[in-house]
């Protein structure tokens, strides 16, 4: 088979110092690949007024596998002021490169587990009965519908006059009706049935392929009755295909609640794109946080792999980065899952297993200190000698 060409996205900020991290790692475990560096982040919206090349979408169209640091997304006003004076009063605004790439390639699937690592400083722990320490493990993998709802991108703040009309045929409008058209904003909530099918039947058939006894959808169905409702009633008909696992069905506002309570007690949660991005990270801190929060964005063609971590740029000046790659690292395992090295991507793991059971070699989050250089002489590993250690683990 002729060897593969990964597409290489670093990005802004700390994406440069854990990106080539994650790929010193995919060389040691002996997975051979050519790399291809694409442009794509802050630095390219201040040049050319494109966070997102054509030249990057046309690797990723060639290639068809990413791998994605992170980027710096500033407000509206910032941009306009830190683009390039030339470019400047052209009509360019400025969009999440990372969102319009999951848009674009219909990167339609989510994917984020979070799971425990035994020994990691940062688990999550809980007072038992009569006052005992409790580490519950937490195995949970969300899926999160990455393209449609709240991030879907229609809104606006002063509608046109046929939205506004349209708008108001709606019998609840008339509580708004005494706002000025001017000073209301509309963000819209899309679901299709065609892609909330396609998440819900995503997270059944990896329930099926892995093992876990149950779904649990995360949406808020008694309230937005239309299109968390959609989806619920989705559920219950793909949920007949799968008679061994079950459908639970949690608000998202409650779900965060008892998050703490019984994590070890989920197993596959399926969720629109927001909620999806929250109850993941709220799962994510119950295992260590962003060092250690890994992602898929994968459609029909496309595959990005990301830490969800975002640039952390005061980080990102440091002479010697301090920052986990482990996240990384691990978006970098999930696409050898989805490229069928699963057993590539389960060397890997163990390897960081061993790092973190062994305990020795901690990146300043895993010690519990504030991020400054200083951690170093504080006995925190360095991003390379975390890479280093889970490379020796190998
Ligand atoms: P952030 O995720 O960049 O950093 C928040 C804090 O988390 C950091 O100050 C640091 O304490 C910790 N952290 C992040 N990554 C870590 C790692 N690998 N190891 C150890 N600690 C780590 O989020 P923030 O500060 O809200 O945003 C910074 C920029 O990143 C913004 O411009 C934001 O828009 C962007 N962003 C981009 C994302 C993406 O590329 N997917 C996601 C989230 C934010
Ligand atoms: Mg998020």
């Amino acid at each position: 088979m002729s060897k593969r060409t990964i597409v290489l996205m670093p990005g802004d900020g700390i994406g440069n110092a854990v990106l080539p991290e994650a790929v010193r790692v995919l060389d040691a475990v002996g997975f051979k690949a050519d790399y291809v560096h694409a442009d794509i982040g802050w630095e390219f919206w201040c040049r050319e007024g494109n966070p997102l090349p054509q030249r990057t979408i046309d690797l990723l169209e060639k290639h068809k596998i990413g791998l994605f640091g992170a980027i710096t997304s500033k407000p509206k006003s910032d941009a306009a002021k830190e683009l390039a004076p030339e470019l400047r009063d052209k009509g360019y605004v400025y969009y999440s490169p990372i969102v319009a790439m999951r848009q674009h390639f219909d990167l339609h699937i989510c994917t984020r587990p979070c799971r425990t690592f035994t020994g990691n400083p940062l688990n999550f722990i809980r007072k038992g009965p009569g006052g005992t320490i409790e580490e519950p493990e937490v195995d949970v993998v969300i899926f999160r519908q990455n393209t449609e709802g709240l991030y879907g991108g229609v809104e606006w703040t002063n509608p046109p006059d046929q939205v506004y009309d349209a708008l108001m045929t709606h019998p609840k409008m008339k509580n708004f009706a005494w706002c000025p058209k001017e000073e209301l904003a509309v963000s819209t909530r899309i679901f299709t049935k065609k892609y909330t099918t396609a998440i819900v039947r995503a997270a059944f058939e990896y329930a099926k392929k892995f093992g876990y006894t149950s779904v649990t959808i995360c949406e808020k169905p008694n309230v937005i009755r239309e299109t968390s409702g959609m989806m619920l009633a989705i559920c219950k008909e793909v949920q007949k295909e799968y008679p061994g696992i079950a459908l639970w069905n949690t608000n998202i506002d409650a779900q965060m609640m008892w998050l703490t309570k019984n994590p070890e007690d989920y197993g596959v949660i399926v969720a629109g794109n927001m909620f999806g991005d929250i109850v993941s990270d709220g799962f994510a801190g119950l295992v260590g946080g962003l060092g250690f929060a890994c992602s898929a964005n994968v459609g029909e063609k496309v595959a990005v792999f990301e830490p969800t971590h975002g640039s952390a740029p005061k980080y990102a000046e440091y002479e010697i980065s301090i920052v986990n790659p482990i996240a990384m690292i691990l978006s970098a395992c999930m696409m050898l899952d989805h490229i069928g090295e699963s057993e590539k991507a389960e060397r890997i793991r163990g390897a960081i297993a061993t790092v973190i059971a062994d305990g020795k070699v901690r990146a300043y989050d895993m010690l519990k200190l504030k991020g400054s250089p200083d951690v170093l002489k504080q006995g925190a590993a360095s991003t390379t000698q975390m890479t280093d250690a889970v490379i020796a683990a190998l």
